[in-house]
């Protein structure tokens, strides 16, 4: 039987991550994490507790309210895995504008990364793996056997994100979206704690005109010539 390894996929905002982690997790059967949910999952709880004032977010209190935040992911319908939030699926919830424009400032908080680090290392801990993000070949899983770094330009990143937002029936207008992946990259990249960056032996992929199945059909080389090293 193959060895099972652990694939980690970074990027900035709506680089595509998600889609080709799922892809990549489906055709090769392994488990797909996708930690800006658990991100998002987080911040989701911070704003119904109360967190957020004035423009920013009361650390001491989030951190006071951390021990009673569980995130869990669930099978939901055709192989679809869900967010749940102390139990309550909140999937749909965590995509909106409102969290969009809070997470990147919670993640950037040392005590709330460094509680979903610990989780997410837990989760791979037996490999057989796909796990997206920003931070995973860097900081999670530093000894991942496969590591992909995806951009594309932020315009075709906001373009995607719009798309996304209008068919899900959010009415936010593409200059709103740019303004919001052009300032969550800004702050991703920038932060003190574990930065987004490219791994030193991270390969890059910059997919602004590759279409899903040729993004797909690359990963799955990258992964044969692992698998038989
Ligand atoms: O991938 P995403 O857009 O759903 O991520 C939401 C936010 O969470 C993003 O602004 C950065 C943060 N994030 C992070 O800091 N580290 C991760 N491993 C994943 C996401």
């Amino acid at each position: 039987m193959d060895k099972k390894i652990i694939i980690a996929i970074d990027g900035p905002s709506s680089s595509g991550k998600s889609t080709l982690a799922k892809d990549m997790a489906g055709e090769i059967g392994y488990l797909y994490v996708d930690t800006g949910a658990m991100y998002r999952a987080l911040t989701l709880y911070a704003l119904r507790h109360g967190c957020m004032e004035k423009g920013s977010v009361d650390a001491g209190r989030l951190q006071g309210l951390l021990p009673g935040i569980r995130i869990e992911f669930r099978s939901g319908e055709k192989g679809k895995r869900d967010t749940y939030l102390n139990g309550e699926n909140v999937e749909a919830e965590i995509r909106g504008m409102e969290v969009a424009e809070w997470v990147s400032p919670v993640a950037a908080l040392p005590f709330v990364r460094h509680d979903l680090v610990a989780k997410q290392q837990a989760m791979g801990a037996g490999g057989g793996l796909v796990m997206d993000g920003r931070d995973i070949g860097t900081v999670v899983f530093p000894q991942a056997e496969l590591k992909i770094f995806l951009t594309a330009s932020a315009e075709i990143r906001a373009k995607r994100r719009w798309a996304e937002l209008l068919a899900k029936g959010g009415t936010a207008s593409y200059e709103e979206v740019l303004a919001n992946v052009e300032e969550r990259d800004r702050i991703d990249s920038s932060r003190a704690e574990s930065p987004l960056r490219q791994a030193a032996d991270a390969l890059p992929l910059d997919n602004s005109t590759m279409s899903r199945s040729e993004q797909l059909s690359w990963l799955l080389e990258k992964y044969a010539s692992v698998i038989r090293s």
